[in-house]
This record gives C-alpha cells, sequence and structure tokens, in this order.
C-alpha cells in the first residue's frame, strides 16, 4: 500500500464513467473533485441526471457543513457531464466501467469502447471479482486495461485495488496508481487473482456468517452486533450485504468459487441465492437481510 503526503499529479484530464450506480456515482464524485472532467454514461434513461443530482447533493451537504466553498460546489458541478452515448466518451484519456458483474457485459463494452476511443485511453474496470485479464482478452490492446477496484461509499472508503492483468502495460499501472492518489485514495496493488485482496479475505467474513444463518445459530441482527462489538469489525456481514447489494455480492461469490474451480471453502450460499431471486437485494431494494425506511435499516433492539 502506498500514499504520498502532498497532492499528487495525473496524466489523466478526462474520464468517462459508464454505470453511474452506486459505484460509478462515487467514482466520478471523486475524480470532479480531483480537477478531472467527467462524462457520465449509463444505459438506463435517467441514470444519469439522477447520478449528477445526487453527487450535487453530497457536495450541497458539504457546503452547508462549511467542508467546502460555494465555489468549489459549483466547479465541481460544472465538471460533469452527460456523455448520452459511447461515442461521446471519444475525447476521455480513460474510461472507468461500473456496470454489472458480468464478464461478457464487460468485454462487450470495452470491445466498444476501444473503437472509440483514441489508441492511449485506458479502460479500467471496476469489477469486484472478475478477471482482469479475462476482461483483457477481449481487447485489442490488453496493455492498457486494468482494474482499479473501489469501494463502497467510494468517497468514504479512501483505498482502491490496482489490479494489472497480465498483458497490462506496467507504466498504465504506475499512472492508475498515480490516479488512485490524486483521487485522496489509498492504492493496494495487487495481482489479478480471484476477488484480488480484499474480496478474497472477505469470503471469509460473508460465506461464514451465512453458514452461521443457515445453521440456525443466530440471527443477522445478532450475528452483526457481535462482529461490530466484539470482533472490532465496522459493519457486520450482513448489513455489509445489504449495502453492497445481492445482485453483485452473490455474483462476486459465485464467480471467486468458480475461478477457484469449486474449492469448497469458497462455495456461496444457497440463503443468498434464493433472497436474491425474491428481489431482497438490500438497500437498493428497500429490504435485504434488514428493512430500510429513509435508507435507515429498522433493527429491533
Ligand atoms: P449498480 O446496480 O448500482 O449500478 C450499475 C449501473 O450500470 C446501473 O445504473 C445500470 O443501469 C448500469 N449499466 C448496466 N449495464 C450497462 C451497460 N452495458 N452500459 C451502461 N450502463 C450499464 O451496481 P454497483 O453496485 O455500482 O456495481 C457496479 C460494478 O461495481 C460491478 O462490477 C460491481 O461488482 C462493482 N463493485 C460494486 C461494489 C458495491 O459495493 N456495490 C463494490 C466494488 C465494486
Amino acid at each position: 500500500m502506498s500514499h504520498g503526503t502532498s497532492p499528487p499529479r495525473t496524466s489523466f484530464h478526462i474520464l468517462g464513467i459508464v454505470g453511474t450506480g452506486a459505484m460509478g456515482r462515487g467514482i466520478a464524485q471523486i475524480a470532479a473533485q480531483a480537477g478531472l472532467t467527467v462524462y457520465l454514461h449509463d444505459l438506463r434513461a435517467g441514470a444519469v441526471d439522477e447520478a449528477r443530482d445526487f453527487i450535487a447533493g453530497m457536495w450541497q451537504r458539504g457546503v452547508h457543513k462549511q467542508r467546502l466553498s460555494e465555489a468549489d460546489a459549483e466547479r465541481y458541478r460544472a465538471s460533469l457531464k452527460e456523455a448520452a452515448s459511447l461515442t461521446d466518451l471519444a475525447e476521455c484519456d480513460i474510461v472507468v466501467e461500473a456496470i454489472v458483474e458480468k464478464l461478457e457485459a464487460k468485454q462487450s463494452l470495452f470491445t466498444e469502447l476501444e473503437k472509440i476511443l483514441g489508441d492511449q485511453a485506458v479502460l479500467a474496470t471496476n469489477t469486484s471479482s472478475l478477471s482482469v485479464t479475462a476482461i483483457a482478452s477481449a481487447c485489442r490492446r490488453p496493455e492498457r486495461v486494468i482494474g482499479f477496484h473501489f469501494f463502497n461509499p467510494v468517497p468514504l472508503m479512501k483505498i482502491v485495488e490496482v489490479i494489472p492483468g497480465l498483458r497490462t502495460s506496467a507504466h498504465v499501472a504506475d499512472d492508475v496508481e498515480a490516479l488512485g492518489r490524486a483521487m485522496g485514495h489509498f492504492t493496494a496493488r495487487t495481482t489479478d487473482t480471484p476477488g484480488f485482496l480484499v474480496n478474497h479475505a472477505g469470503r471469509a467474513y460473508g460465506t461464514e456468517a451465512l453458514r452461521i444463518l443457515g445453521e440456525s445459530v443466530a440471527d443477522p441482527a445478532t450475528i452483526d452486533r457481535i462482529m461490530v462489538d466484539q470482533g472490532g469489525f465496522r459493519m457486520g456481514p450482513f448489513a455489509l450485504l445489504d449495502l453492497t447489494g445481492l445482485d453483485v455480492s452473490h455474483a462476486v461469490m459465485e464467480s471467486i468459487y468458480h475461478q477457484y474451480y469449486e474449492e469448497p471453502r469458497f462455495r456461496p450460499s444457497p440463503i443468498t441465492r434464493q433472497r436474491l431471486t425474491a428481489g431482497l437485494l438490500g438497500r437498493k431494494s428497500g429490504e435485504g437481510f434488514y428493512r430500510y425506511v429513509d435508507g435507515k435499516p429498522q433493527v429491533d433492539e
């Protein structure tokens, strides 16, 4: 892990985000704060406006709390632009994708982007668990594809994994690491292995908690409380699953399990598969292991 004491420079000036959900909007926020021009693109109509409103709301709160000047908030707001189609990303020198956690979707997006962007542009994936090398294998320029994996919520979780694939060039990795630092994050350079560092280590936390639940040892709120109060974790495993969203978490569990050739210790839980089928995704659907009212979990004391 490395970080500098003075704000490091970045060679990137125009950054594109594809997928403006929970992660894309957070990455856009910190990129704008680092002085970059940010183009936002999403498949769903209205998603970019929602993301811009959300980010502007975060800055407005900063102004109210006197952590940010009105002039800075206005400058940041002006640096967020909509890319109505992928071709509007043509000038970007880096595009970070935060779309669905599916290999084919990410590969097809990057092959499309390669036709649009300049030869020197970097394609970065925020994948939680997919192989960066496999995503890059569909590309004409795999040396310019890299993993750039942030955590939720991005502005608060000040760490990012920088994951070169097997064919990523060393200077691309250095440039992207410098960008991560310029965005105010600690950077952890990891190898391209299933789940990288954090989601590999995190398997024990999530899947074991699901086994405990599956054996009816205790309910989610009790397990979470023990892990926070006694285990010293900032968030219990079920609160974390709700924050991440089961659509993402279950996909990550399955991906890591299969990449390790069905190694039993990574086996996903039938509990998450069933709850996913029922649409109990977590905060984003209003109910997961907890129910949410105005974004706040309802926990019986
Ligand atoms: P999300 O569901 O909140 O947002 C995904 C967005 O991508 C949606 O707005 C959707 O309309 C858009 N989208 C889907 N396919 C698209 C396409 N082909 N082109 C353009 N837009 C498209 O998902 P979230 O949670 O932001 O996750 C996104 C990625 O980030 C996934 O790869 C996930 O594994 C990864 N990630 C998620 C974390 C989390 O805690 N939620 C943490 C770290 C990484």
